[in-house]
């Protein structure tokens, strides 16, 4: 198995018979669109044809900070400059470095540069538009990879229904996350980016047709993390409406790295660095290039499944104190949920009814577990070892998930998936829930249709695991670009399809994913908003209210969370 894989924990090796005949992503039919006049200068945007009826038009590549290269390197984001004359807006701009070309998919050739802090905008072709919806992306690629670029899936969807699609790319791994816990390397400059393209699209956004006052912040995996994190944010007071987290919480243990400083000297001793404080430190790391530094920390990754079960070496972390630089991080995500002035804005929050289903390919997990029952336990609970309480919890994860097994044997490869998927996701999910139901409007899912459209699940020949893996919900909200084979309009995956996105775009328009109750499509339900019951939405081949999803298993995690977090 291709060691990136543990990267995204999604495919990422290229050349499989599901993807042979591939023409690459983007549209069938493209001409010269518009021009739009910003502040910073002109642009002219591309109309795009997907299918026959329906065009959009992009605008893409936009700078919304300045290269943050040289002495911007590890400092907080610049807003862009201007230009002069007619900017040509067909093109993406750079990736931002990362280990060489991430996904399947990926345009090529693939372009990657430290100068990478574009923003793309796709909109309806339309003549007079205003006020539209505007779906702010985020990313996912684990803090690693990835871009705002298509890639096995684009989203033209959205811009057919009549909203306005934002995407763009924000700075990776070392070069985004370094932080050594003073002024001279602050942390979290990826948050820091994606603040600040979240400000560009407030002051620009109704050039394009779009609504500043109706930003729905969305986000998948590490996306879904940020959107988190900027619902914490004082700094991000205002500049969102909504928010879609989905499959990725700041409560989770991969994507928050508690001892960044340790990290960034390992870093300095793996390039041979002298330094004899951070200042040095950080000034030796200026002098290398972006390859190099990628080149030392892709062996820092986890290689050791279930890789989830750790933080991850270059992700987000606490911000530095002593900086009048913003901080999207000030305290422990635990910290934060109990005393931030939080944005109390509508929410979406769904996971998939088997996230962490690809484990099932590394059996080695299993044989760890059974080795050394410890590895069950959150790091963050901080539980010593052999003591009473460890033995507690881990007595408590064999009752409720193995039938009280000691080891999980061959026939149980089951249970361990639904463990690593409620340790590794729907927890931090339903922990975020928790946190923010009694205080703003939740409508909370679970993704469980498996068919047509489930990448991951055919890629990795899951289709007979009962349940939905990470990523495969995605596919349903966006077009796929990857299948070799058409899939039949008469399929049920393209109902499910209609389904989802109807329920993404109410929400975005009415701050209610079902308005009307009598709608065939949504099969006349109404979705509860979360109350004590947890109500959620179990959208699979039918879409089916219910209460309190896995509620044993949640309701273990629950109380352990509670009696053992420190925080
Ligand atoms: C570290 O400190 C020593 C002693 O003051 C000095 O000789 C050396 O040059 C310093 N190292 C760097 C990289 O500046
Ligand atoms: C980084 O690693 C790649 C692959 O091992 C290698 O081809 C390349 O030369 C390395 N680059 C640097 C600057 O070390
Ligand atoms: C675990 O604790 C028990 C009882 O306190 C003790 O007998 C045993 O030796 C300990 N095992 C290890 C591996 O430390
Ligand atoms: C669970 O364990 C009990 C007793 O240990 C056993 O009787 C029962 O058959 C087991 N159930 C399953 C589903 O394996
Ligand atoms: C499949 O999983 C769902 C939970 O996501 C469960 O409700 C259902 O009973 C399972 N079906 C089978 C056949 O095991």
């Amino acid at each position: 198995m291709d060691k990136l894989l543990l990267i995204f924990f999604i495919p990422v090796v290229i050349s499989d018979s599901l993807l042979d005949n591939w023409d690459g992503p983007g549209p069938r039919l493209t001409y010269p669109g518009p021009i739009k006049f910003l502040n910073q200068g002109m642009l002219r945007g591309r109309i795009e044809h997907y299918d026959l009826t329906e065009s959009i038009v992009s605008y893409k590549g936009i700078p919304y900070a300045q290269p943050p290269v040289r002495e911007l390197r590890w400092k907080p984001p610049v807003p862009a400059s201007g230009w002069k004359g007619i900017k040509d807006a067909s093109l993406f701009g750079a990736n931002c470095p990362q280990f060489g070309a991430p996904l399947i998919g990926t345009r090529q050739p693939f372009v990657m540069n430290e100068d990478c802090l574009f923003i793309n905008i796709f909109t309806p072709n339309r003549m007079f538009m205003r006020n539209l919806p505007v779906y702010f992306h985020i990313h996912l690629g684990g803090f690693h990879g990835e871009s705002g670029d298509p890639n096995i899936h684009s989203w033209e969807f959205f811009p057919q229904n009549g909203v306005i699609y934002v995407t763009f790319n924000y700075r990776l791994d070392v070069l985004g996350q370094l932080n050594t816990q003073d002024r001279h390397a602050t942390g979290n400059y990826g948050l820091k980016d994606i603040l600040e393209a979240l400000k560009w699209v407030n002051r620009n956004i109704h050039s394009f047709g779009g609504d500043p006052n109706n930003v729905i912040l969305m986000g998948f995996s590490v996306g879904g993390v940020v959107v988190q994190a900027l619902i914490y944010s004082e700094d991000a007071k205002g500049l969102f409406a909504k928010a879609v987290s989905l499959s990725g919480s700041l409560f989770q243990t991969y994507p928050f790295q508690p001892n960044p400083k340790e990290k960034a000297e390992a870093l300095g001793r793996m390039l041979n660095i002298e330094f004899n404080n951070t200042e040095e430190l950080v000034a030796q790391l200026r002098t290398f290039t972006p390859e190099q530094l990628s080149n030392a920390t892709i062996r820092f990754l986890p290689t050791e499944m279930p890789t989830l079960f750790v933080p991850r070496t270059f992700v987000p972390s606490i911000d530095a104190e002593d900086t009048d630089e913003i901080k999207l991080i000030p305290k422990h995500p635990d910290v934060l949920a109990r005393t931030a002035n939080y944005n109390k804005v509508p929410l979406m929050i769904g996971f998939n009814s088997m996230d962490s289903m690809t484990n099932l390919l590394f059996p080695n997990g299993r044989d760890r577990f059974n080795a050394d029952p410890h590895m069950l336990i959150p790091d963050a609970w901080k539980i010593e070892r052999n003591s009473s309480e460890a033995w507690e919890i881990i007595d408590g994860f064999r009752r409720v998930y193995f039938n009280g097994s000691e080891i999980v044997t061959e026939d149980m490869m089951m249970q361990w998936m639904e463990f690593c998927s409620d340790r590794e996701n729907a927890f931090g999910m339903s922990k975020f829930v928790d946190f923010h139901y009694k205080e703003q409007p939740v409508y909370y899912y679970r993704f469980s249709y498996s068919g047509a459209f489930s990448f991951s699940q055919q890629y990795f020949g899951l289709m007979h695991v009962n349940g939905t893996t990470s990523f495969d919900d995605y596919m349903y909200l966006h077009r796929m670009n990857r299948f070799r084979n058409p899939v039949p309009r008469s399929d049920h995956a393209y109902t499910v399809q209609d389904r989802y996105l109807r329920l993404m775009l109410n929400f975005g328009r009415f701050n209610n994913p079902t308005p009307n109750s009598q709608d065939r499509l949504l099969q006349n339900i109404q979705w509860p908003q979360v109350t004590d019951n947890l109500e959620f939405l179990d959208i699979g081949e039918n879409l089916v209210v219910g209460t309190h999803p896995f509620k044993e298993r949640m309701d273990l995690w629950r109380d352990f969370d509670r009696r053992f977090n420190k925080f």
